[in-house]
């Protein structure tokens, strides 16, 4: 390959992206650390004061983010699951208390294999926009099957209309597009590795969108807010993803 051409780019599934990708996840981690520290909030809230809290993380990602909220809120079991192997590993070397799973969300398997029950679930930095579109109620759903009853299930998605992350442009793009023909949303995220860019599909959220996918997995939503996506910082629903606490009432 010539200096200055473009790789080849190459369409890969979610698993395949991450493998590749756990390589090179912390400059992501860093950008976007006062968001995360606002939404790990959210969760040591939702876990209150608790001493005996098992808690489950779909889509643990090397698993940094999990050992924080572990030191946070001391949980007495941990189990996260990540359908990346590579991921899978590397949170299992981050957060060594956890029994860390190599196994997709929806996975018929899953409840068997993991067979307590939680009182809290996380699932964190858009992991349900990586799971494809018509098995998003059966993984919901399974992530409710998996919780204690009042069992809180803590998550957070990009938000499509986010004018602040997609510029006001995009953002009325997206909001338009919905009212004419809704279910659209996707964009496509790269990486480069090495000699190749590596692309796949990420769904983004509308709030609307959020609410219907809970309401048909029999959840009761407990808050829906906005967070800004680099400070962490409150906004409306123009200004940041999409947090929520979702309880299995
Ligand atoms: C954006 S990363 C987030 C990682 C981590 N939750 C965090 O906040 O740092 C998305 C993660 O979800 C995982 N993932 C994607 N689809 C999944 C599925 N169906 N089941 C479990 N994990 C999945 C990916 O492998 C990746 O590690």
């Amino acid at each position: 390959m010539s200096k200055g051409s473009t790789p080849p780019a190459t369409s890969v599934t979610s698993k395949r992206f991450y493998d590749a990708y756990s390589r090179d996840y912390s400059p992501y981690l860093e950008r976007h650390s006062g968001y995360f520290g606002a939404v790990e909030k959210v969760i040591a809230e939702a876990a209150g004061h608790r001493t005996d809290t098992a808690l489950l993380d779909v889509g643990t990602g090397t698993g940094e983010r999990l050992q924080r909220v572990v030191s946070e809120i001391r949980p007495t079991r941990v189990v996260a699951i990540d359908e990346s192997p590579e991921m899978a590993a590397l949170a299992q070397r981050n957060c060594p208390s956890a029994e860390v799973l190599a196994m997709p969300l929806g996975a018929p398997e899953l409840p068997e294999t993991i067979s307590v029950k939680f009182d809290l679930v996380t699932c964190l930095s858009n992991v349900l926009g990586h799971v494809p579109r018509t098995q998003l109620v059966t993984g919901l759903k399974q992530v409710r099957s998996l919780l204690k009853p009042g069992g809180a299930f803590v998550f957070d998605v990009n938000n499509r209309y986010n004018a602040v992350s997609y510029g006001p442009l995009r953002a009325l793009r997206n909001l338009t597009r919905d009212w004419v023909l809704p279910g659209g949303g996707d964009f496509t995220a790269a990486y480069k590795d090495g000699d190749e860019v590596l692309q796949t599909p990420v769904h983004l959220f509308s709030p609307s969108e959020v609410t219907r996918l809970l309401r048909d997995s029999g959840f009761q939503i407990g808050s829906l807010g906005f967070r800004d996506y680099v400070t962490g910082r409150d906004r409306g629903r123009f200004g940041g993803s999409i947090v929520v606490k979702a309880v299995n009432a």
